[in-house]
Order: structure tokens, then sequence, then C-alpha cells
């Protein structure tokens, strides 16, 4: 396909996921609500070429924000029986402080909201409209970083714990395997509605539903409180992507926040938790053996010594110096750069643990290309930057705009390679803006 169908193929994708009520589906019948980085994503594809519509999703998150600056990870703002779990399930009015207007998840998802509101700015052809809007969201968008530090960082190191897997973006990734290991969840009854639409053996197993929701029951008996859950709930991990993206987006709202002018105190105030978040993450989250960022398991007090392509998502916040750079770039191409595989699998290929179809352990998503992307150009990797541009939209091409896709290059010559969900709005809106980049 040429660019130019690619791009109209997209854009078409974006429309058709489009809901009235102002936001934007990832795809239809497996994930039929709003969700968090989708949102963030999906705003920046559609700035391209419809800057109305990639404001209301902007809004429409922002609207579902709770009384602590807390922004959830899917918003339910219609009825669907095509998922599970869904409202019923996750119940957020059992949080007091939670939204009265939109039935929520209890928990969140990677901040891109800041990194998101940036770059619809520098898309933005009306720079004066693009800086109203700013100045009218930007403070919730500031309220859901300070959340972080509020009500996720009990040792106050500056680094949020998340609570879930499911907060990681990064759902069923290897690495939480040593989580499950040490947890005896009871095997619960419910009816999964994911494998209706994708084969099973591309979706997480029955054993790990059974920990994804015994751990959603632990947090509502404690009506979602942010101190009980860091006191009881049995994963709680601080995670290298999750960090990073908080990271980038604040940096993205201290810029913005500049730009308007009459925000010092904020500035002042994101400077020094930023600054703070990214001296620990730097003592704390890399493993010199691995030569790479690893996830931190707060409840074992330990580090989970796994590569995955969260470990080089620092590169998007500038955490690492030049030098460490260096290696965190040389682990990179070792262990998944080279010339039979995609850039960049989601976990370590030359682990056991690997699964080259399997949801986060192992396929290639778009939103981590995208970041590692523009992480490589803020290092001067040009080289390793393009390549992954240009595989990102080669495998779109070769197999369409699915949810996941297969690293190894010669099974995307012989057959499709792409797994998941199909005509998946991030990969049209971060291809979009991968081509007009
Ligand atoms: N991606 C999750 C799911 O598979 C939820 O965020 O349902």
């Amino acid at each position: 396909m040429k660019h130019q169908q690619l791009l109209t193929k997209a854009k078409e994708i974006l429309l058709n996921n489009f809901q009235e009520k102002g936001f934007t589906i990832p795809c239809k019948g497996l994930y039929p609500f709003q969700w968090n980085w989708d949102s963030g994503f999906i705003a920046i594809g559609f700035a391209h070429f419809d800057m109305e519509k990639a404001k209301k999703e902007i809004k429409t998150l922002i609207d579902s924000q709770w009384s602590n600056g807390f922004i959830p990870h899917i918003i339910f703002h219609n009825k669907s029986d095509t998922y599970f779990p869904g409202p019923n399930f996750h119940r957020s009015d059992l949080s007091k402080l939670s939204n009265t207007n939109v039935p929520t998840t209890g928990m969140t998802q990677p901040h891109v909201l800041g990194i998101a509101l940036e770059r619809m700015y520098e898309i933005a052809e009306n720079k004066e409209a693009m800086i109203r809007f700013i100045k009218e969201n930007i403070d919730a968008i500031y309220n859901f970083s300070l959340y972080f530090y509020n009500h996720r960082d009990p040792l106050d190191e500056g680094l949020a714990y998340i609570y879930h897997n499911w907060e990681s973006g990064t759902d069923n990734s290897p690495i939480w395997d040593d989580i499950w290991d040490t947890m005896d969840s009871p095997s619960l009854e419910f009816k999964r509605k994911d494998t209706g639409h994708v084969d099973a053996s591309q979706r997480p197993s029955k054993r790990e539903y059974d920990h994804y929701l015994h751990i959603i029951e632990i947090a509502k008996k404690h009506n979602y409180d942010d101190a009980k859950i860091a006191e009881f709930s049995p994963f709680l991990v601080q995670d290298p992507l999750f960090n990073s993206v908080l990271i980038s987006s604040n940096k993205a709202l201290i810029r913005l926040y500049e730009l308007i002018g009459g925000y010092e105190e904020k500035v002042e105030k994101l400077k020094s938790l930023t600054q703070k978040s990214i001296r620990n993450f730097n003592s704390k989250l890399f493993d010199e053996k691995l030569g790479a960022y690893c996830h931190y398991d707060l409840r074992k007090g330990k580090l989970l010594r796994y590569v995955s392509s969260s470990s080089f998502s620092p590169l998007h916040a500038e955490i690492p110096t030049k030098e460490r750079a260096e290696k965190l770039i040389y682990t990179m191409m070792k262990k998944f750069g080279n010339e039979h595989q995609y850039l960049c699998a989601s976990f370590d290929p030359t682990h056991e643990r690997f699964n080259p179809k399997k949801y986060w352990r192992g396929p290639v998503w778009i939103n981590l290309n995208w970041l590692l992307y523009h992480g490589l150009k803020k290092y001067d990797y040009t080289h390793i930057a393009e390549r992954i541009k240009k595989e990102s939209i080669e495998i779109i091409e070769k197999n369409g705009f699915y949810e996941y896709f297969d690293a190894r290059k010669e099974i995307s010559e012989k057959q499709a390679a792409g797994y998941g969900g199909n005509n998946f709005s991030w990969s049209a809106a971060l291809l979009i803006d991968l081509l007009n980049e």
C-alpha cells in the first residue's frame, strides 16, 4: 500500500471508531469503551486532520477525573455486553472520591496526557485556539500528575507504584509471572468476552484472569483507598514504562506552562518532583548486569530482572545519562535488534518466556515503538530511530492495522502476522503521526 492509501485507511479507522459521545474506542467488540492511554495516542492522530475530535477525546477523558486528581483506565460512557469485566464488576461507586457522572474502573493507565497535549500543540495550525484549549485543560492534567506523588509514592521517592498489571498497559508481560507465582488466587467463575473476539492463543490465560480479578476484589474490599491498596495489594510495582511516561508528561507540562506563562509555582513544583523522580529512577531501577531498566517489586523489595520494551522507554523521558543510554541501546540491539526481527519486541526474544504471538509476551506494539522512536532521536541515535519508524510502517503495510504484530520477519513474509484486535485505533493514530512527522 502506498503511504497515501495507508493514511486514508488510518483516518477511516479513527472516524469509524469515534463515538457520538465524543471519544474513540480502541477497536470494535474487544474494547468498546474509552481507554485512558489509548485516548492520548488517538488524540495525536486526530490532531493531524480533525483537531476538534482530538480536543473532544482529551476533554471526555479529563471529564472522568475523580476528586483526588485520578483519571481512570476505562470510562464506561456507554453500555456494551461485548467486554468483561464491565462497570458492574469494577464498581467505581465504592470509592467516595469517584466521578459521580460516569462509571469507571478504579485503576489507571500510563499518564500520556501531557505528552499528547504537547504533541497536539506542535501539530496545531491555529496556535491561538490551541493555547486557549491548553489553558482550559492543563490544570486537570497537572492534578493527575500530582495524584501519583501524593497517593502512589509511599516511600517518597518520586516513583509511582501500580497495583495492577492492567495499570502497566503491558497486561500479561512475563515479568508478572514472578508475582503470580507468589499468589494463591481463588479459581473464579466468570465468562470471558475477549476470547470470543480473538483467538485464545493470543490472549492471557484463565489463570492469569483469576489473578487480575482477584487483585480488583481486594481493591474493592478497601473501596479503592490508595493507602489500603498500598498496604494490602499483592501486586505493587514501580514500573519503568509507567514512570517514564509520567516524567515525560511532567516535562511536557512544564514546557506548556512556560509557554502560556503565569504559572511559576506549578512549574517549580513539577521541576522539583521530576528531578526527584529521575534521580531515584536511575539509582533504583537500572540493573548494571542486564544493562537495562527493570521493574521493582515493592511488595517483595527486589528488582524483577527482565528486559522488555518498557526497559527502553526511559529514553523518551531523557532519564539516562548519555553514557547509560549507550549501554541501554547496546542491550536493545543485542537482544531485540538482529536483522531477523522487527524492532521492538515487547519482551526479551532471547528469554525462554518469550512468546511471539501472545499479547504482551513478545509481539511488537506501535505505541511502544512510537515512544522508542522519539526517545532514540532525543539521544541522536537517528539510524536506529529511523529503523523503528520504517519497520512500524512496514508491519502495518504488510499485515493491516492490528493491535500487535509478530516480531519475526520470516513469519511476516509467509503469513498474516498481525494479532489481537483489527482496525485498532492507536495503530492508526500513531501511523498518521509517524507519516506526517
Ligand atoms: N487491555 C485490557 C483488556 O485486555 C484492559 O485494559 O481487557
